[in-house]
C-alpha cells in the first residue's frame, strides 16, 4: 500500500522531504507531506489562500509554509495575501491522540480533554508569518469569500464536519484549484466519498498518494450545489455506485480491498446485514491472493474489524428479533 502516483511533472512524491520537515510528528506519510510541499512549491500561483485543516501537529502547515517559501512567486503571494495558509485545528487532545504521542516518544504530560495548540503553534513557528491559526470547531468557521487555491482536508471526521466544509469552504475553490482528501482509500469516513463522488463532473482526478486523493477543481461548485445534502437525498443504491467510484480510481489492488471492506462497514450502518454479508465474501474472493499473504498486517486487521461489524450487527438483529 505504497502507491504513489500523482499525473503532474512537477510533483514527485519519492523525492525526499527535507529533514526540517520531518522533525514536527505526523499520521502523514513523508510521501504525503512532499506532495504537499511541491503543491505549494511549484503549482501554488497565489491567485486564492491554501485552506489548511485537521493539521494536528501542523505537519501539513509547515509544508505549505516551506514550500511558499521556495515559490519562484512568494514576492507576489505575499504581498497579496498577508497569511496566504489558513489553518484550522480544533486543538484538543483525544485518545488516540494520546497513544500517537506515546507510540512517537514525544516528551509530555498529554491528557486527554486538554489543550494542544502550544506545541502546535511550537511546531510551525518556522512558517508562522505565511499561516493564521484558527483552533476551534471547523463547523463554527465562517469563510469571507476569499479565492480558495488548495484545500487540504484532513478535518472531514463526521458528516457534520463534511457538510459544513462543503457549504462554507468549497463554493470558494477556484476553478483549476487543487484539493487533496487525505484518508480517501481506506476503510473508513464513506461519507466523504460519497460526497466528493456526487460532485465527480467537477473535478479532474489527478492521482493518490497512499491514503490520500489529489483532486483539480474544473468547474466551480456553487453555494446553491450544496445547499442539499448528498448523504441525506441520495439512494442507497447510489452512494454505494459512488463508493465503487471512488475505489476504482486507485490503482492499488490493496487500497480496493480496504475500500471493499469500508463499504460492507457502511452497509452494516445502514442496516443492510445480508448485502454486507455478501459483499464481504465477494471482496474476500476477489482478493483471496492478497488476504492469504503474511505480508499485508493492515489489511488483515481490517478484515477482522469488519468481519466484527457483521457478527455484532447479526448478534443486535437476533436480540431484537
Ligand atoms: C487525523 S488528524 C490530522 C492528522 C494531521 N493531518 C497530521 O499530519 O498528523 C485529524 C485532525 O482533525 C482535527 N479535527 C477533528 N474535528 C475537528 C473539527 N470539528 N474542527 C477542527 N479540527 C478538527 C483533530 O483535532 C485532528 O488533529
Amino acid at each position: 500500500m505504497h502507491t504513489a502516483r500523482i499525473n503532474l511533472p512537477s510533483i514527485n512524491p519519492n523525492s525526499p522531504l527535507p529533514l526540517l520537515l520531518q522533525a514536527v510528528p505526523s499520521m502523514m506519510s513523508q510521501r504525503e507531506r512532499r506532495m504537499l510541499l511541491s503543491l505549494a512549491e511549484f503549482e501554488y500561483r497565489g491567485k486564492g489562500v491554501i485552506v489548511d485543516a485537521g493539521v494536528f501537529c501542523g505537519g501539513s502547515t509547515l509544508c505549505f509554509g516551506t514550500g511558499i517559501a521556495l515559490n519562484a512567486r512568494r514576492n507576489a503571494i505575499m504581498k497579496r495575501w498577508k497569511r496566504p495558509v489558513r489553518t484550522y485545528e480544533f486543538g484538543i487532545i483525544n485518545p488516540s491522540m494520546v497513544r500517537f504521542f506515546e507510540r512517537n516518544g514525544i516528551e509530555g504530560d498529554w491528557k486527554a480533554g486538554e489543550s494542544f495548540t502550544d506545541f502546535l503553534r511550537s511546531n510551525i513557528a518556522p512558517v508562522s508569518d505565511k499561516v493564521e491559526l484558527t483552533t476551534g470547531d471547523i463547523c463554527n468557521a465562517k469563510w469571507g469569500g476569499e479565492p480558495i487555491e488548495i484545500m487540504f482536508l484532513d478535518v472531514l471526521k463526521s458528516e457534520q464536519i463534511q457538510l459544513a466544509v462543503l457549504r462554507e469552504f468549497m463554493p470558494s475553490l477556484i476553478e483549476g484549484g487543487f484539493l487533496v482528501h487525505q484518508d480517501y482509500f481506506y476503510d473508513g469516513l464513506p461519507f466523504v466519498k460519497i460526497v466528493q463522488e456526487h460532485f465527480a463532473d467537477h473535478f479532474e482526478f489527478l492521482g493518490e498518494v497512499q491514503s490520500s486523493a489529489l483532486f483539480r477543481l474544473v468547474r466551480p461548485i456553487s453555494a446553491e450545489q450544496t445547499h442539499e445534502d448528498p448523504l441525506a437525498t441520495l439512494s442507497l443504491a447510489r452512494q454505494l455506485e459512488l463508493l465503487d467510484q471512488a475505489r476504482d480510481r486507485s490503482v492499488d489492488p490493496a487500497r480496493h480491498l480496504m475500500c471493499d471492506f469500508g463499504k460492507v462497514r457502511f452497509l452494516v450502518e445502514s442496516g443492510e446485514i445480508d448485502l454486507a454479508r455478501a459483499e464481504m465474501a465477494e471482496a474476500e474472493a476477489r482478493h483471496a491472493d492478497l488476504l492469504g499473504s503474511d505480508s499485508w498486517p493492515r489489511l488483515h486487521a481490517s478484515q477482522r474489524v469488519t468481519a466484527n461489524r457483521i457478527r455484532l450487527a447479526e448478534r443486535n438483529a437476533m436480540a431484537v428479533a
